[in-house]
């Protein structure tokens, strides 16, 4: 079946700036405009005449096929990926296709009716980065490099390793020493990357990649690279479909490097005037107390001008105190109205043993949606009746030492007043004689002790 909108299509994507708004049709190497420095992006180059109620046709009848490229839960959406990706050359691992789960002990201890979370987890290496990566690991497949890289806190290094090494290509990954969990570094090792732990954090990995690939032939595969954020896109697609395109009235994402509340919110703007959606939900962006740039920058400055932080977090995916896409987040703050907040180490526990306790669990990166939304709901910003979507970005066996700790109460140094609220949410094993009656006996007490 021809796509609606394929004819209105130029065959290569154009950038523009989203410092200076100058365009360009080359990104370079660094994904940066050569007038100003800051990054690019790519912008939509369908008709305005494209027709809403056929593309939504058209990525149902897409989910019945059973076409690796109708099985991607980002490919299904092709229409609104850039064009010039043949599809002999995408790689996919058949990613997005994520679930909606309701969240209802989570919404009781936030007050709010109903929650929602959008499990981003659920992706083939257990992260949203792959609806990004399947993008562009395919655009540098297509154009012939033969290395890609990326800095990473974690779960673009898995992504980009899996994703090059189904691509034939080969991958370098600068990971902070010590400070990424690890699952994620088992993951690259096991997919063939080449990993470097730097004796730095994430920013400094970052800028000695901006100078590797300056000098050698190699494909940049961080969130500046503006095909990741093409891919990212389409979780906003299949959340809307999902919801049956009602519009949830907020989205709320965590904040780290930003890529991917940029990504989210490009993806509302872009819905909005294809005429799928009628109007934009709010994008709020959570960050961790010690990794805060985005909340500083908006409180201080109105998000005139980034104000980077020395990061410090047990949430080690956002541990982030320079942002690449701050300007883009900026954007989508306020494009659509949503706001900033921060939580503690404590709060983010808490909230990730309460997404845990509904069944579904995730990193602690993740759980800063839950934490915030508490503080959101608080302050009176979100209503107790509105519709709330979390996007949980990784699953829960990224990071199993935090989980651990948590449960076994080890998270926090003894006495530390910060850990005295959350001995409820505390579920460590219990030790016992290897005795029937014993165990029985502590199956009574649960019991007794249960609620529910
Ligand atoms: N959640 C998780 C689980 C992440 O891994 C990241 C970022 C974020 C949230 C923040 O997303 O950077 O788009 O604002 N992880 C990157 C990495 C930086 O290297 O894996 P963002």
């Amino acid at each position: 079946m021809e796509s609606p909108v394929q004819a209105n299509y130029k065959s290569k994507s154009q950038f523009r700036c989203v410092g200076c708004g100058s365009t360009a049709s080359d990104t370079g190497t660094a994904f940066r405009c050569p007038a100003c420095g800051e990054l690019l992006e790519i912008y939509p180059h369908w008709s305005e005449a494209s027709q809403p109620a056929a593309l939504i046709e058209l990525w149902r009848q897409r989910r019945a096929s059973g076409m690796p490229l109708d099985q991607s839960g980002v490919w299904r959406f092709r229409e609104v990926l850039p064009q010039e990706i043949g599809a002999a050359e995408v790689v996919t691992l058949r990613e997005g296709n994520t679930p909606l789960y309701a969240l209802p002990r989570c919404a009781v201890s936030a007050g709010v009716e109903r929650l929602l979370a959008k499990h981003q987890g659920m992706n083939p290496t257990g992260s949203f980065k792959d609806t990004g990566m399947t993008v562009a690991a395919s655009v540098a497949k297509q154009q012939g490099f033969r290395w890609v890289a990326c800095a990473s806190t974690g779960n673009t290094s898995a992504s980009m390793a899996a994703y090059a090494a189904r691509a034939g290509m080969r991958s370098l990954v600068l990971v902070p020493q010590g400070k990424i969990s690890w699952g994620k570094l088992s993951q690259a090792l096991d997919y063939g990357a080449l990993t470097c732990e730097l004796q730095t954090d994430f920013d400094g990995c970052m800028g000695v990649l901006n100078e590797v690939v300056e000098r050698m032939p190699v494909y940049l595969l961080n969130s500046v690279n503006p095909y990741r954020i093409e891919g990212q896109k389409t979780a906003a697609f299949e959340l809307m479909e999902q919801l049956n395109w009602q519009v949830p009235d907020h989205v709320i994402v965590p904040g780290g490097n930003l890529g991917n509340s940029s990504a989210l919110g490009k993806a509302f703007f872009e819905m909005k005037q294809l005429g799928l959606i009628p109007a934009l939900p709010k994008i709020s962006i959570i960050q961790a107390e010690g990794a805060n740039p985005l909340v500083r920058t908006m409180r201080e400055t109105g998000g005139k001008r980034l104000i980077a932080v020395h990061p410090e977090t047990m949430a080690s995916a956002i541990r982030i105190g320079n942002p690449a896409s701050w300007k883009k987040a900026v954007r989508v703050l306020e494009g659509t109205g949503g706001t900033v907040e921060q939580v503690s180490e404590a709060e983010i526990a808490l909230a990730k043993a309460e997404i845990g306790a509904d069944g579904i669990g995730c990193e602690p990166a993740s759980a800063v949606t839950l934490a915030g939304l508490k503080k959101l709901v608080k302050q009176g910003f979100v209503k107790r009746s509105e519709s709330i979507v979390l996007i949980l970005t990784g699953h829960l066996l990224k990071d199993p030492d935090f989980t651990l700790k948590f449960h076994r109460g080890d998270l926090f140094p003894a006495g530390d007043p910060q850990a005295s609220g959350l001995a409820k949410a505390q579920r460590g094993p219990v030790v016992l004689e290897a005795t029937t009656d014993a165990v029985i006996r502590v199956l009574e007490d649960a019991d007794s002790q249960s609620q529910v």
